[in-house]
Parts: C-alpha cells; sequence; structure tokens
C-alpha cells in the first residue's frame, strides 16, 4: 500500500559540475526502480540537477525550505522559488539543522505548512541524540517532534508528507540502527500517530529510515515490515552505492 521511497540527501556536498556527472552515471542504473528515487540537493545545485534528471524517474528535492512568503528572511529560500524550480521534495528539519542552525518543532511546522501550501513533499526528520537515548527518552523525544513538528496537518497532508527517522548518533557516524530497533521505532512513531493523529493516518504515512543507510545494510532494512524507504547521506553522493540502494529489492 506505502510505496518505498529512496531519497538521497546531499548535504552541502558537489557543485553543478559534480550534479551533472552524478546523475549523469545514475539514471541508467535505476531505470528499473519499483520505488521513489529522490534526490535533495543543495540549493544552488538545484536547476542542474532537474535538467539533468529530465526524462528519468529521479524526483528533485531541496535540503530546506523558508517558512515566509517573501521578505527579510537573509539566506531563506522560499517555497514559491523552489515551485518555480520545479522541485518536488523537500528536507525538513534534519537533526543537523536542528543542532547547529536552531531549527526547532515550531519552525519545522511551519516550514511544513509553506511547503504544502506550495505542493512540495516534505521530508520531516525526527529522531533522538545518543544521549537521550542512553537516558531512556526516545519515544518521548519522537513523540514531542512528531506532535510539535506535525500539528495541525490533516489526513490529506499526510499524501504528502514523508517522516524520516533518524537517530542522530547514527547520522554519518557509521553507526546503524539494528534492522530490528530501527523497525521497531518506527512502528512506534506509526502509533504515535495512530494515537494523535488517526489510525488511518498511521497505516499510509511513509516512514522513512536514515543514518548510514548503505548498500551492506540495506537490504536488511528494506525488509523490515514498517520501513518505508531511505534518507541516505554518504552513500548517495557515489552512483554505484546509491543506485545498489535503490535497486535493493532487485
Ligand atoms: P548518512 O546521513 O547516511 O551519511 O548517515 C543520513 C542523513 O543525514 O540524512
Amino acid at each position: 500500500m506505502r510505496k518505498p521511497i529512496i531519497a538521497g540527501n546531499w548535504k552541502m556536498n558537489k557543485t553543478m559540475a559534480e550534479t551533472k556527472e552524478m546523475i549523469t552515471a545514475l539514471a541508467p542504473k535505476i531505470v528499473n526502480a519499483d520505488c521513489d528515487v529522490v534526490l535533495c540537493v543543495p540549493y544552488t545545485d538545484l536547476q542542474a540537477a532537474k535538467k539533468a534528471a529530465k526524462g528519468t524517474n529521479i524526483k528533485i528535492g531541496a535540503e530546506n525550505v523558508g517558512w515566509a512568503e517573501k521578505g527579510a528572511f537573509t539566506g531563506e529560500v522560499s517555497a514559491e522559488m523552489l515551485n518555480e524550480l520545479k522541485v518536488t521534495y523537500v528536507i525538513i528539519g534534519h537533526s543537523e539543522r536542528r543542532q547547529y542552525f536552531g531549527e526547532t518543532d515550531a519552525t519545522v511546522n511551519m516550514r511544513v505548512q509553506a511547503a504544502l501550501n506550495a505542493k512540495l513533499k516534505p521530508i520531516v526528520c525526527v529522531g533522538e541524540t545518543e544521549t537521550e537515548r542512553e537516558n531512556g527518552e526516545t519515544e518521548k523525544v519522537l513523540e514531542k517532534q512528531i506532535c510539535e513538528g506535525l500539528k495541525g496537518f490533516k489526513s490529506k497532508d499526510f499524501d504528502k508528507i514523508v517522516i524520516a527517522y533518524e537517530p542522530v548518533w547514527a547520522i554519518g557516524t557509521g553507526k546503524t540502527a539494528t534492522a530490528t530497533d530501527a523497525n521497531n521505532t518506527i512502528g512506534y512513531i506509526r502509533h504515535i500517530l495512530a494515537k494523535k493523529f488517526h489510525k488511518s493516518i498511521a497505516e499510509k504515512t511513509r516512514i522513512e529510515y536514515g543514518g548510514s543507510m548503505n548498500v551492506k545494510n540495506c537490504k536488511e532494512l528494506m525488509a523490515q515490515e514498517e520501513i518505508d524507504g531511505g534518507l541516505i547521506g554518504g552513500a548517495s553522493l557515489k552512483p554505484d552505492d546509491f543506485a545498489f540502494i535503490v535497486n535493493y529489492n532487485k
């Protein structure tokens, strides 16, 4: 029922020339993918990425979006600006934004609203830090992030919203949650959605796992019942690795 989604998150990597090179190399390797394939790239690469991905099954996303329509928000990019570039997805609330740039559940909520208003599909990131995990606070943290970050959204919004569960301690560290752990935690997120929103929302919302997902662990992670996809950082920068993950069921 839920179509799997494999999304790359390039973070602050690749120039326009490298973008073209990567997508040109990747596209022929993933023509038979059964999942939605997305690359979220830096703002400056969006146009080059759209051009290189034309006629392929790769959808392009941004890595953030401003919450305001326009105005005095130095350094922000609005949803309308992304729309003009025909971007499909946008990552919101990545832990690096929360950690280094003061992103909060309240700003996540406003950005998701701005994205939805512009018909962009938000990939909303949640996840606990190592300390929170050690203190047994994972469930509490996730509940707060989901309830406040997604507050006010209705059933039809969840046709567009994708949730990415990314334990912060697993991002870029080579440490992955075990497939069973990731599956259970994503199952818990679904439980929160059922309890705080609606059972049908819990059933239809796509929830992906992120955090050191790679060619070695992707098949096992993707085989889990609750896991609908992956948000992939490091391994999305290499065409062969990313293609392997996209083709996880081949
Ligand atoms: P990683 O990053 O795959 O390099 O751990 C994932 C992410 O931050 O989305």
